[in-house]
């Protein structure tokens, strides 16, 4: 079949990775193919994924979706450019001579590192933990990737060695994916974009370059760090293609000249930045919640860092073009959102599908009093607190696992409205409605819930591939490539569903009151 132009998205999240092709005129998905990701969790509160795994998922998700492609009779030659969207933060370091990491992916939402972190905070003036916000919009905290690298440096022998012998490369997701697709050691380019330096607390959010000073307060040499790129231009040529011949027993740096697409182009985004591109907040003011593994808030502030008093992030949002400004977003982060479910599903064992969740929770439709707060990680904003932990109160013998279920759909919506109070109080504007997205928006209860939650109206895309989306359009926008223009009219046929409040605020209020007590309840509980 003879279409024009398509873009296809590399969409590596937490959970699972993802390779979707895009029609450019319609922004409507072609095919897609997803794979989920193996997590290791090796002692309580490590969360790692196998670099090889990953780059292995997006290669099997991209050769599906060629065949995909293929029984649609359209040939893959006319998907003319490849955006990466990323998992942020996860820390990676490799061998540039073998191609292999030398230890696994560090996950965003690890806690190893609580102790450096309370260390570091420890030593700071006023045991501030904002002393580095000025520079990187950010709290010291074992989110960001600088600890985590620290980490690697006092604890991993293999990572020393290389980089004393200067072989080691650090990248987050995108930098690897990037790497290896380019070419790995045969001419691999290592960069990452501004939306994910920005994440690591070594980046100079201003200067848009990295930062000797915060180097050297995390004492990582500057050598092994990748070349910062605007986040929608041409990195390099895509290496590698079908793979369908080679074993999948280890990723294997030969293999990566095969050359199959020998014509693809990259850009990348972190992947909540990715969303607020797909979802066109092009404007100061503009803000989208994406539901993932996590839960991210981001609101565009324009040209201009705003650094925040509310517990918020100053990030980059994009940088679509080397010549084009440098936009900035405020971001409120939850580390477990869509985790939760898959908590319940793999570890709680009270559900076999992530979609049975909604099941449970509407046969009661109400959490009967019992509370969940999912501090695995630590609380993330607005608190930025290590010490809390998890916990489920305000059970009684009445308590089941419907009403689990539903406390967990609840603590996701209420975590989204502290969020979006921080938002309000940081920006004096109180949104009237919040646009949103990610797998946990097909649940219905939980997108009513959200609305009851939060007082406003909810609104969704009525496709939800948002963050893919993002990364499409700044890849197929890309100068040189030329094929997406990201004009707002591109979306105007974008159909939304709307959850309107059902309940009284008052009651809101209320079981938001007893929440707030109960997250009181988690912390202090690892010191
Ligand atoms: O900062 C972590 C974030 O990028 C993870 O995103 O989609 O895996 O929840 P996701």
């Amino acid at each position: 079949m003879a279409t024009g132009p398509l873009v296809g998205a590399i969409d590596q999240g937490t959970s699972s990775s993802r390779f979707l092709v895009f029609n450019p005129k319609t922004a409507e998905i072609i095919v897609q193919h997803q794979v989920e990701i193996l997590q290791k969790l090796p002692q309580a509160g490590w969360a790692e994924e196998d670099p090889r795994e990953i780059l292995r998922s997006v290669f099997e998700c991209v050769e599906k979706a060629c065949e995909k492609l293929k029984q649609q009779k359209i040939d893959v030659s006319n998907v003319k450019a490849i955006g990466v969207s990323n998992q942020r933060e996860t820390t990676i370091l490799w061998d540039k001579k073998t191609g292999q990491p030398l230890y696994n992916a560090i996950l965003w939402l690890d806690l190893r590192t609580q102790s450096t972190v309370e260390k570091l905070i420890n030593n700071a003036p006023n045991k501030d933990k904002n002393v580095l916000q000025e520079k990187t919009g950010l709290p010291i905290s074992t989110y960001f990737s600088a600890v985590k690298l620290r980490w690697l440096l006092d604890n991993v022998e293999k990572v020393r060695k290389a980089v004393a012998d200067g072989r080691a490369m650090f990248g987050t997701v995108d930098s690897w994916l990037i790497w290896c697709l380019t070419g790995a050691h045969e001419g691999g380019v290592h960069c990452t974009d501004v939306t994910n330096a920005s994440r690591t607390m070594l980046f100079n959010i201003h200067t848009l370059k990295w930062d000797p000073e915060l180097c050297q307060f995390f004492d990582i040499p500057m050598s092994i760090l990748p070349e910062v790129r605007s986040s929608s231009e041409i990195y390099g040529l895509m290496r590698c293609g079908s793979l369908a011949q080679v074993p999948i027993s280890g990723y294997h740096s030969e293999n990566v000249i095969a050359l199959t697409f020998a014509c693809y182009l990259y850009q990348c985004l972190g992947d909540q930045h990715a969303a607020l591109v797909g979802q066109m907040c092009f404007q100061p003011g503009q803000s989208k919640n994406t539901y993932g593994t996590g839960c991210f808030l981001l609101s565009n502030t324009g040209e201009k860092p705003i650094i925040s008093k509310h517990g918020l992030l100053t990030t980059l949002a994009y940088k679509l073009g080397k010549n084009n400004p440098a936009i900035y977003a405020l971001e409120g982060s939850v580390a477990i959102g869509g985790a939760l479910v898959r908590w319940l599903r793999d570890n709680l064992h009270i559900i076999t599908s992530a979609e049975e969740v909604e099941k449970l929770a509407a046969s009661v439709g109400s959490s009967h009093g019992c509370y969940f707060v999912p501090a695995f990680s630590g609380l993330y904003a607005p608190y930025w607190d290590t010490t809390a932990r998890g916990i489920i109160c305000g059970i009684t013998q009445y308590t089941n696992r419907n009403h689990i279920a539903f406390a967990a759909l609840e603590a996701v919506a209420f975590q989204t409205r502290e969020l979006l109070e921080a938002m309000n109080k940081e920006s004096g504007i109180n949104q009237s409605s919040l646009q949103v997205d990610g797998g946990m928006t097909a649940n219905k209860i939980m997108m009513q819930l959200q609305s009851d939650i939060l007082c406003i109206p909810v609104v969704k895309p009525a496709m939800a591939e948002t963050t893919a989306l993002g990364a499409a359009m700044a890849a197929g926008s890309a100068d040189g490539v030329g094929v997406w223009s990201l004009s707002p009219d591109d979306l105007s046929a974008v159909v939304w569903e709307t959850f309107e409040p059902q309940i009284d605020p008052a009651e809101s209020n209320q079981r938001f009151a007893k929440w707030k007590l109960a997250v009181e309840k988690s912390r202090g509980w690892e010191n």
